[in-house]
């Protein structure tokens, strides 16, 4: 594998218009540069060139020009990762995959959609809702974040609680491997265990063995009827308690996430917002029920059975939609105060609250002054990390918050990806055996190694190029 060296950019620039028309291939600096940096702003690199495709014949074309020249390739969605695996590094091909825009009609007997990997989560959910239907995911991010990344990183969000992450939303896929291959697993037959379940595994590699081009998407019930609460609480310790009383009585709970109180106090200074409670505490859950009829009624008595007096509830969309400002908000309110390292780890709830009060110390250790701003997914055990006031490629507090996670039983990475940014830290929860498994799968379905190289397996532990 190489980089674009001066001498071969404009034959490969040539190769690739051939593809995708001459402009669909961006060498231009203005024309590169939205796609070079990352959401966060801390990652950041130089592409060779940004090739945009209208299909997955011309991306199966794009990689094999890229596979016969040993160019490395960075495929990229709605560019809105957080862990650096969809901008380059230095010198790749960013494969956008903007274009691959197009959205089928609903098949309602079988609930399945089939959509491009460049239509976002917003435009999916808002066409299943038309059918009576819907997406069974959700996050922030949802007006740019792509299907294609959505599938990449085996994305999580507010709703996984309910209907898992998005592997369990793939009824099929088509996927191009490095050197062109078109894996076409789009019959969208729930029961289909011929062989190996490539589409399984190619969902959440992060674009390092394959690039997905569309998805057979499986849609979920619509539940109209919705009412959402915010707890306060006396710390995240009642937390989990509270979850054990709630997800058994509460057949309609939709999402329940958590803030603690300096991320609140950061969203309403961000966007100049009065207090959503009337006393302020240290933590708050926000759950979320969504039924056919009307659950208030449920909701409110599992949180009588748990003992709540105080909670805050919404049962109309302007409130509900307000009381998730506050949670939603915390990505773009961490991100104006300065560019933050972000860690997604996932942990087991019983060790929750411990993982988040002994986080804080961990990063002050690592990064004197540094801050740190908890939120999460309650109900996964998925906790965003969120530092500010830390050099951007300083890795010790990266390192320190992982190890952390690790002597907790968890995840370094829960539904964000391991992408270039946790690469290093794999080995402390996957032990050597799994990741000469992992670089085994790498290096058969991608033996020059040109796809998103650095991203899931660090530079030097995959086998070499073939
Ligand atoms: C969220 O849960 O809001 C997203 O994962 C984004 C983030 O972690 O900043
Ligand atoms: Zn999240």
């Amino acid at each position: 594998m190489r980089h674009v060296t001066d001498v071969d950019h404009a034959e490969l620039a040539r190769a690739l218009a051939a593809v995708v028309g001459p402009g669909h291939v961006l060498a231009d600096d203005e024309l590169r540069a939205p796609f070079q940096t990352d959401w966060t702003g801390r990652f950041a690199g130089r592409a060779a060139l940004v090739v945009r495709p209208a299909d997955g014949g011309e991306v199966a074309r794009v990689l094999a020009a890229c596979h016969e020249r040993r160019i490395p390739v960075v495929p990229q969605g709605g560019n809105t990762g957080l862990v650096g695996a969809s901008v380059p590094r230095g010198g790749e091909v960013v494969l956008s995959l903007a274009r691959l825009g197009a959205l089928g009609p609903v098949d309602r007997a079988s609930g399945q959609v089939e959509a491009g990997a460049g239509v976002t989560l917003a435009a999916l959910q808002s066409h299943a809702r038309d059918a009576g239907l819907d997406a069974g995911v959700d996050f922030a991010s949802r007006d740019s974040a792509t299907l294609g990344g959505l599938v990449a990183t085996d994305a999580g969000g507010t709703r996984a609680v309910r209907h898992g992450t998005v592997r369990a939303r793939i009824a099929g896929l088509e996927a191009i491997l490095a050197d062109g291959t078109v894996i076409d697993r789009r019959s969208g037959l729930l029961k289909d265990n011929a062989g190996y379940a490539l589409d399984a595994l190619i969902a959440g590699s992060e674009g390092t063995l394959a690039v997905v081009t569309r998805v057979r998407w499986r849609l979920v019930a619509r539940l109209p009827a919705r009412v959402a609460a915010l707890v306060p609480l006396g710390g995240l310790g009642e937390a989990a308690a509270l979850l054990a009383v709630l997800r058994p009585a509460l057949p309609s709970l939709e999402a329940i996430e958590f803030l603690l109180d300096d991320g609140l106090q950061l969203v309403m200074d961000h966007l100049h917002l009065p207090a959503p409670v009337p006393e302020r505490r240290p933590a708050y859950v926000l759950v979320e029920c969504a039924a056919r009829a009307d659950p208030t009624e449920e909701l409110a008595e599992a949180l009588g059975a748990a003992g709540v007096q105080d909670a805050v509830v919404a049962t109309d969309t302007a409130e509900r939609e307000r009381l998730w400002r506050f949670r939603e908000a915390h990505t773009e309110a961490i991100s104006a105060a300065g560019v933050p390292h972000k860690l997604d780890v996932g942990v087991p709830l019983e060790r929750l609250a411990d993982f988040a009060a002994r986080v804080p110390a961990a990063v002050a250790e690592a990064a004197p002054g540094a801050r740190t701003i908890l939120f999460g997914h309650l109900g996964d055990g998925n906790v965003h990390v969120n530092v500010l006031g830390a050099p951007p490629g300083d890795p010790a507090l990266d390192e320190a918050v992982l190890r952390l996670v690790a002597a907790c039983g968890g995840t370094i990475s829960a539904e964000h990806g391991v992408g270039v940014a946790k690469a290093a830290w794999l080995h402390l929860i996957r032990p050597p055996g799994e990741l000469a498994a992992m670089a085994a799968i790498k290096a058969a379905l991608d033996p020059r190694g040109i796809l998103n190289p650095g991203a899931v397996l660090a530079p030097g532990s995959a086998a070499p190029p073939r």
